[in-house]
């Protein structure tokens, strides 16, 4: 990645980051659903035979791809959706403004898929699904997973004497 250019207009911004104050306008949105439908190609599911594409826009502006991966052993099988988000965290991403999702028919994000994005994004993140590449729906993470599990919920240190042990 290039590094950003100094913003001429507003000093102290680099010019991507000025030009997209909040990295989800329609063009932004329409983007992030292209890669989730070019992800879709890479699905593996010859079981289900239900190809999924999704993408992830990170708080530095990248995008990350992914697919759903299925196995022979059916319950192996991986979401595109929580593809997208670890291949995001192990480039070292920590949160996600934005996710696309591309299926046909189109799909929302399955519970396992919404609690694991509530880790990374905040509840005002949108979530935005395709048919194709056509958008036919969004929401937010909070309208579709509220009261995720958090980490304020674990107290203590796991241990016997640990408050959340009983
Ligand atoms: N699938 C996803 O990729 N994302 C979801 O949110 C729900 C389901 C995949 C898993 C499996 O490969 C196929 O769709 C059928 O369940």
């Amino acid at each position: 990645m290039f590094a950003p250019l100094p913003d001429p207009i507003m000093p102290g911004m680099t010019s991507s980051a000025a030009s997209r104050p909040t990295q989800d306008s329609p063009a932004d949105r329409s983007l992030l659903i292209a890669r989730a439908f070019v992800a879709r190609r890479q699905s593996h599911s010859p079981y289900s035979r239900f190809a999924v594409g999704a993408a992830v826009r990170t708080e530095d502006g990248q995008i990350f791809q992914g697919s759903n991966i299925e196995n022979a052993s059916y319950g192996l099988t991986m979401c595109a959706e929580r593809v997208a988000i670890f291949r995001a965290v192990a480039a070292g991403q920590r949160r996600i403004l934005a996710l696309a999702i591309s299926a046909v028919p189109a799909a929302w994000p399955c519970g396992a898929c919404r609690q694991v994005l509530a880790e990374f994004a905040d509840p005002s993140c949108p979530v935005i699904v395709a048919e194709g590449d056509s958008i036919v729906g969004s929401s937010t993470l909070g309208d579709l997973l509220p009261h995720a599990f958090e980490a304020q919920f674990l107290v203590g240190d796991g241990s016997e004497e640990s408050p959340s042990r009983p």
